[in-house]
């Protein structure tokens, strides 16, 4: 049986679109079960929902941390989640849902971490003359961007790059990072001899 993955994003969701192609070769060992979001607005959930999936918002505009996050939770347990995978989900997580969740959220985050935790990594990658910039998949822990470093892809910095050009190098590598990371992740949980 498949490992039920629901994907958390606020925007976009090119990551999450790049995890659910992944989960549509039959070799996947997870199937995304829903696509939720603090932004009903978000393009992802348009994409989600032309191929099939179930989807969720929930705006935090006016709900506390804790509420908002609560909300969150029964939606995924409601769709028979075991994993939540973040994708470019911009919330900050109160530590009652990511202790309900401890050793089972994955984030991916734009930054060779433990490098440049937080936000506007390519710029500050850029400004520090690094020669090398990449994305980080790990577990969610209580601190911000902290968690056990799942897996890293390396991407070169061209002098030519702005924070934008390098974003959607980046971008690439990424959605070659999540799906991999993700599938390795949940066969290792339920074979723990691989
Ligand atoms: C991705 O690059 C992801 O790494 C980043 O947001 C982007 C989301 O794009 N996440 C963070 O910065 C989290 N701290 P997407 O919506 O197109 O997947």
């Amino acid at each position: 049986m498949k490992a039920k993955v629901a994907v958390l994003i606020s925007g976009a969701g090119t990551n999450m679109a790049a995890l659910l192609f992944a989960s549509k070769l039959p070799s996947c060992p997870y199937e995304i079960v829903l696509v939720a979001s603090n932004n009903s607005d978000a393009e992802g959930l348009k994409i989600a929902a032309a191929e099939g999936i179930p989807t969720f918002a929930m705006s935090h505009i006016g709900l506390d941390r804790a509420a908002h996050d609560a909300v969150m939770h029964e939606a995924i347990v409601e769709a028979g989640a075991t994993y939540v995978a973040l994708a470019g989900y911009m919330r900050i997580l109160s530590t009652g849902f990511v202790a309900k969740w401890d050793g089972r959220m994955l984030n991916i985050h734009p930054s060779l971490l433990p490098k440049y935790k937080g936000l506007h990594t390519h710029q500050r990658a850029i400004d520090a003359n690094d020669t090398v910039a990449g994305t980080s998949v790990h577990l969610v822990t209580a601190e911000l961007d902290d968690g056990p470093v799942l897996g890293q892809i390396e991407v070169a910095i061209l002098p030519s790059d702005t924070a934008d050009t390098l974003a959607d190098r980046v971008k690439m590598a990424e959605y070659q990072l999540y799906p991999k990371t993700l599938a390795d992740f949940v066969a290792r949980d339920s074979n723990p001899d691989i």
